[in-house]
């Protein structure tokens, strides 16, 4: 029998994190890790290898419905994210994407509307084409009780890069380009609202069973900045995607948000939010997973470094968040040098708290 948080209409459908996102209580926590397929495991780094560059992998279904399956294999997880990224929609909209080994995405910058204007969405959906592939490649290889996640970057964070044509510390140029409420900058935005929505349910028609958008950078917004570049977008690729798909769970990741993730919640619409490992746990439990599923949060950092900061940082999580509506994840993506047997070890002690505790209300 499942007991209900969030007024349920669905009954579980006995895939944990599919379950959890519908206000049902499941046996198990959900766990999955944001970038768990990646350069810390030495068979992706062999697949990358062989297929040359990493986006020669995005555009091989193949290759990437095998990445995104890696991880599956090795752990015990409850999902699948979709292998891509998010710079894959300003490329298919025309503007030059590459890769550099060691220096990470290098696009060629956009500061005004002729930039914006050399965009295109004709061919957004065929050129992404190898994304809904490799979906449905992994969806027809997925163990019955993992969950498939599709993803989308959220437009502020994606606009970011499209601007300063590669990751900054701070996102200055957009941050300039936001607060003078520049034409082309809005135009930009409301492009890749437009886009993304697309993106987004192509990908559940190819098999995605849940959503998750990254809002990475929302944290550098100032708060009268948040609402216009952050939120309304994403309210409105909630909205969007929910008219025709309103069954699919969408989880926002506003990285950096502190309290801010409160409103995001009461106004973007999302099913579920991600957090960072800076937000309190009784703050979350109270002013969040009392609405929607949390997700999150323990530090990548700590996962990396391990030993018994990594058990007690693992509990502290586990104690802190209600298990029903909460799924176990990082705070931010897995780093390259993070030790397998750190995975191994977080997510053991994940399963290890469900199982004392499944012991302890059998025993009441
Ligand atoms: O989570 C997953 O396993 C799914 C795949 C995924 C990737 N990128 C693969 C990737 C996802 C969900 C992303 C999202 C993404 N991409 C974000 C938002 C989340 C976050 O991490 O902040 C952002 C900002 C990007 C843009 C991006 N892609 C950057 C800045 C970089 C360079 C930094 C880095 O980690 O190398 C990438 C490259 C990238 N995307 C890699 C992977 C596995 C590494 C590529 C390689 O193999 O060399």
């Amino acid at each position: 029998m499942s007991v209900e948080i969030y007024p349920s209409t669905s009954s579980p459908c006995g895939k944990p994190l599919l379950d959890v996102l519908r206000g049902h209580t499941t046996k198990r926590r959900p766990i999955w890790m944001m970038r768990q397929a990646g350069r810390y495991l030495p068979e992706y780094r062999k697949v990358r290898a062989d297929a040359g560059s990493f986006l020669d992998l995005c555009a091989s279904p193949g290759l990437a419905s095998d990445v995104t399956l890696q991880p599956i294999s090795r752990f015990e997880l409850d999902a699948a994210i979709i292998f891509a990224d998010i710079l894959l929609l300003p490329k298919a909209l025309g503007q030059r994407l590459e890769f550099q080994e060691g220096e990470g995405p290098v696009l060629e910058p956009i500061t005004g509307l002729d930039g914006v204007n050399r965009l295109s969405d004709q061919h957004v959906l065929s050129d992404l084409s190898p994304v809904f592939e490799a979906l449905g490649l992994v969806s027809g290889k997925l163990p019955d009780d993992v969950t498939l996640i599709g993803f989308c970057g959220a437009p502020w964070t994606v606009a970011t890069y499209m601007v300063a044509g590669r990751g900054t510390p701070d996102q200055r140029p957009a941050r300039e380009a936001a607060y003078k409420a520049e034409p082309w900058f809005t135009a930009m935005i409301d492009l890749l609202v437009r886009t993304s929505i697309d993106y987004l349910c192509a990908q559940v028609r190819a098999g995605a069973e849940v959503l998750q958008i990254f809002d990475t950078w929302a944290g550098v917004l100032s708060d009268e900045q948040y609402g216009r570049w952050s939120v309304a977008p994403v309210a409105e690729i909630v909205r969007g995607v929910k008219d025709k798909h309103p069954e699919v769970p969408i989880i926002g990741f506003p990285r950096g948000s502190g309290q801010r993730y409160a409103r995001y919640v009461a106004e973007t619409g999302v099913d579920a939010i991600g957090i960072d490992w800076s937000v309190p746990l009784d703050w979350a439990r109270e002013q969040l997973q009392s609405r929607v599923t949390v997700q999150g949060n323990l530090d990548p950092v700590l996962l990396a470094t391990g030993g018994d900061a990594l058990d007690l940082g693992v509990q502290h999580i586990l104690d802190g968040l209600d298990r029903r509506g909460h799924i176990f994840n990082l705070g931010h993506g897995i780093l390259p040098d993070t030790p397998i047997a750190h995975v191994e070890r977080l997510i053991s002690k994940v399963r290890a708290w469900d199982d004392e505790h499944d012991a302890v209300s059998k025993s009441d």
